[in-house]
């Protein structure tokens, strides 16, 4: 078994391979043969595994003439399978459904590496460029939960990536350009005089940016001042400029606050940074005849049946599908990206689509070898499943919503009576801990393609999958070997001595669930649902509590002394902590090892 110098093994892979071997050697007639593998259920009598295409191959026969009995089918399939260190034996089962039985010795080498060697990802077919284009919240706008979902999603899209070892590129694509600050502008001359010495406070500016906008819509002067003020912005007149960079200011350090508490890396390259390369590529488009005129706008169709692009409007200005066609191809030729995810509310998923459609048409993206995904989500709701507002309407802050997180966590910590064990500090960081990491969980935990209800209560509890029964989980695994003296230093030298103990019926099925870790990432990368590893993580949790119900590891005397080390659960439960905490850093989350 050297597979670990590599990195782990894809079980689902590996079985994949091993049953499209023996399905070619036993059906040599059958071209292209389903090979079905999939996780076996609960009842342990049906194997770890399954292999079901017997039945469909029995189909293909039936289809050329021949009469084939599945279950003599999967006996031919067995005998084929290559030998293999993952498979102890293999059953046949009801109609020809073919169970397979994980290897212990198997299961215990690749355990033993993850402690030694820490917990490694599988190995990547390809090394990738990615581009993931999130956050992006708009300049002089109060950031949104649209947006928060989008930054969390995105950000654990990207630590995934990064810990599979693709090279990814974190874009914000920020709303800073366009009509909209030539409104602000013409309305801050009018009552905010200072406009030029500094921008007003966040606070003000999302009321100035409505104003502005009632104006424009309202008062023909205004709106020529408007039009006056944006040309004047796009030709770079240094007064505009520097009223435009004021405003940005004021906003990206708002935002900046939030993507610090929430420990955020990301590029910022807004809508603005494609200026000279909006003009550019609307020149080439309308050289090779794909813009259509459509009453005095400039459009161009994707699919036909779909909706178009507005290139260009009909006063001459670009829109949001003029800067995602610059983007996507700055990304693809000058970036080199060889993949791009875009994470934006559902709501936007026909606009990706028509971008795709007409990038692919007009040969910048090209589907052989470059990966396009929208990764869309559903609206936030409040508790009243109503669109997330305050009471009064208004939408929520996200400073706002991150404190009430620090208040509402440090309620939780104070009924639990934590700060009469933690020093301030560690307070504090547990405090820190559970808020951002509840409102991460919370939202990486649903199926990004539902609408999610927004509730602190819901998301505090710690019983169920949620952070804090996994924050409180994992401090209590990584509390036993501890309470018996052993340092992680120590654990990784016991298993030079010691092999993992997977007798216990309960052993045996922590142990198989742990190994499944890989096959959980590439399920994501296929589908970029992060509800998977939450679902993961939650498992090894429930799957370790049933462990330590029915298996001790330290056994003490009366007076509390150690007696009794069992190294092999020892090192069990340490390749548990080691395989949680690599689940709680790709979603983002801290543990901390007192709370
Ligand atoms: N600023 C946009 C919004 O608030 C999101 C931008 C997403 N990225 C993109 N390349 N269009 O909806």
């Amino acid at each position: 078994l050297n597979s670990t110098k590599k990195g782990p093994e894809s079980i689902l892979k590996t079985l994949h391979h091993l049953f499209s071997v023996a399905i070619q050697t036993a059906c040599p007639d059958i071209t292209d043969p389903p090979i079905d593998i999939a996780l076996s259920g609960a009842n342990i009598k049906f194997g770890d595994y399954q292999c079901n295409s017997s039945m469909p191959l029995a189909n293909r026969y039936k289809q050329l003439g021949k009469k084939v009995i599945p279950k003599d089918l999967s006996n031919k399939i067995i005998a084929n399978v290559p030998p293999h260190p993952l498979i102890s034996k293999f059953e046949v089962a009801g109609p020809g459904f073919i169970n397979i039985f994980l290897n212990k010795d198997y299961v215990i080498q690749s355990l033993s590496s993850i402690i030694e060697e820490g917990v490694k990802p599988p190995v990547l077919e390809k090394k990738m460029k990615v581009l993931i284009d999130f956050s992006a919240p708009n300049i002089a706008k109060e950031m949104h939960v649209g947006h928060l979902r989008s930054t969390i999603i995105g950000d654990s899209i990207a630590r995934l990536l990064e810990y599979l070892g693709y090279d990814v590129l974190r874009i914000n694509h920020l709303g800073d350009w366009g009509t909209q600050f030539g409104m602000l502008i013409a309305h801050l001359q009018d009552k905010f005089p200072d406009y030029l010495l500094k921008s007003p406070p966040i606070s003000d500016l999302q009321a100035f940016y409505k104003e502005s906008k009632k104006r424009f819509d309202e008062d023909e002067e205004f709106k020529k001042k408007a039009y006056a003020s944006v040309v004047k912005l796009q030709s770079f007149d240094p007064d505009h400029v520097k009223a435009w960079e004021l405003i940005c200011d004021v906003s990206r350090q708002n935002f900046q606050k939030i993507y610090d508490r929430l420990d955020i890396k990301i590029i910022e390259r807004g809508e603005s940074f494609y200026q000279t390369r909006m003009e550019k590529i609307v020149k080439e488009l309308s050289a090779n005849g794909y813009l259509e005129d459509d009453e005095g706008r400039k459009v161009m169709w994707g699919d036909s049946g779909s909706i178009p692009l507005t290139v260009v409007k009909s006063d001459g200005g670009f829109t949001y599908d003029t800067s995602d066609m610059a983007a996507i191809k700055q990304r693809l030729e000058e970036e080199k990206a060889d993949w791009i995810i875009y994470v934006t509310d559902a709501g936007q998923a026909t606009h990706f689509q028509i971008i795709f459609a007409c990038a692919k048409k007009v040969g910048i993206l090209n589907p052989q070898i470059h990966r396009v995904d929208h990764v869309g989500f559903g609206v936030v709701l409040g508790e009243d499943k109503k669109k997330f507002k305050t009471r009064s309407g208004d939408t929520i802050r996200l400073l706002d919503l991150l404190d009430e997180g620090l208040k509402r966590s440090l309620e939780t910590l104070q009924e639990k009576q934590r700060d009469k064990v933690l020093t301030p500090e560690e307070l504090k960081n547990a405090q820190e801990s559970v808020a951002y990491g509840c409102i991460k969980y919370a939202d990486l935990s649903h199926n990004r393609n539902h609408e999610y209800v927004f509730s602190f209560d819901k998301m505090l509890e710690d019983k169920g999958n949620t952070a804090v029964y996994l924050l409180y989980a994992y401090t209590r695994i990584k509390s036993i070997a501890k309470n018996a003296n052993l340092t992680p230093d120590k654990i990784k030298n016991l298993a030079k001595t010691h092999k993992v103990s997977l007798e216990h019926e309960k052993e045996w099925k922590l142990g198989k669930v742990l190994i499944r870790f890989p096959d959980v990432l590439l399920k994501i990368v296929e589908d970029l649902c992060m509800h998977h590893l939450c679902e993961y993580v939650y498992e090894i949790a429930t799957t370790f509590s049933e462990f330590y119900d029915s298996c001790y590891c330290i056994e003490k005397d009366s007076s509390g002394d150690v007696v009794k080390i069992n190294e092999g659960r020892i090192l069990l439960t340490e390749a548990a902590a080691l395989t949680m905490e690599r689940c709680f850093d790709i979603l983002g989350l801290k543990p901390i090892s007192k709370m």
